[in-house]
């Protein structure tokens, strides 16, 4: 039996890094996704295979001593051989037409369509499960991991999210149009995160401050979405981005991005965690061909819209 799973990317609209410190974040899930198919093998390896390249680690292999950019996959093929006693491998195959390392959200939606595709190899999965695997195979690379972008990832839409698996489902019937441009400088979560944490210690009262104003503008924000006044969620946007750049996560390029963008739109920012990767601006659903068509000129972009159904398991098969 095949299995198929997929599970779109995010964009962060509002609190990332202060999500991390416990503040709420919004996110939405994009219409850009990841395919996985995954199969049982009649030998005793885990095998896995993506654009970036193949590798195979023997079902015996303790996760400790996987080295390797599919560790997450690893990992939630292991746990799901020790939990249904199989005796032989999987082999996992990997599609996604989301960027990766630009804070679209990839590496979690792989975890989310992953651990789906591995269980429904067995049984039925249910989303919670999921989204607790997805996000333990996540915390394999990066530990401090909020669990935000596996959350949207799992159930789509927009949806308010506060550290320790909290979250809820921001209903709105309207269609939102966001501008992605991609600086194409590639980061690290992980180090952005840490430097942040570093901001934090040594500016206590400072952090405590953005943490307040980024929780207000949260709540001011929320009601203008689901009111669709998409001018004051723009000015949320562009506030947003000047907390962000009060934390050091921004740089010149980026900051050149929104320069440009934000005479076209509604609002910019970064989206996730910053120092490269890529930014979001709100837009007019009749402008946005034109403006991707400018900023095109120069840099990757293209227009997003929201996905409304988040995880998906394909029983056809
Ligand atoms: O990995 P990214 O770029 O999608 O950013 C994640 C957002 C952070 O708030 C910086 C970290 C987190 O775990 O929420």
């Amino acid at each position: 039996m095949i299995s198929k799973a997929s599970a779109p990317g995010k964009i962060i609209l509002f609190g990332e890094h202060f999500v991390v410190h416990g503040t709420k974040a919004i996110l939405c899930a994009i219409n850009k996704r990841v395919t996985i198919i995954s199969e049982k093998n009649k030998s005793q390896n885990i095998s896995i295979k993506s654009s970036l390249g193949e590798n195979s680690i023997p079902i015996s292999e303790s996760i400790e001593n996987v080295d390797s950019m599919f560790k997450p996959f690893f990992f939630i093929a292991k746990k799901i051989i020790n939990e249904n006693n199989f005796s032989n491998g999987i082999d996992i195959d990997i599609q996604s037409d989301i960027p990766i390392g630009a804070g679209l959200g990839s590496s979690s939606a792989c975890c989310v369509a992953a651990a789906a595709s591995v269980s429904n190899l067995f049984s039925k999965p249910e989303k919670n499960q999921i989204l607790e695997l997805a996000i333990e195979a996540e915390q394999t690379i990066f530990p401090k991991t909020s669990g935000a972008d596996c959350t949207v990832s799992v159930f789509g839409g927009i949806i308010g999210y506060e550290k320790g698996i909290t979250y809820e489902i921001i209903e709105t019937e309207h269609e939102f149009d966001f501008i992605v441009v991609n600086s194409k400088k590639p980061h690290s979560t992980s180090i952005v995160v840490d430097r942040v944490n570093k901001f934090k210690n040594e500016n206590k009262e400072i952090f405590n401050g953005l943490c307040d104003d980024e929780r207000k503008l949260i709540i001011q924000a929320v009601k203008a979405l689901q009111k669709f006044d998409l001018e004051t969620v723009g000015k949320c946007i562009s506030q947003n981005q000047i907390f962000l750049e009060q934390l050091g996560v921004s740089n010149d390029q980026l900051l050149e991005i929104i320069k440009i963008i934000e005479k076209e739109t509604f609002g910019a920012k970064i989206t996730g965690a910053g120092d490269g990767g890529c930014i979001i601006a709100l837009t007019d659903k009749n402008e946005k061909e034109a403006v991707v068509g400018h900023m095109k000129t120069e840099y990757e972009a293209y227009s997003v819209t929201i996905d409304k159904t988040g995880m998906q398991v394909f029983n056809d098969n």
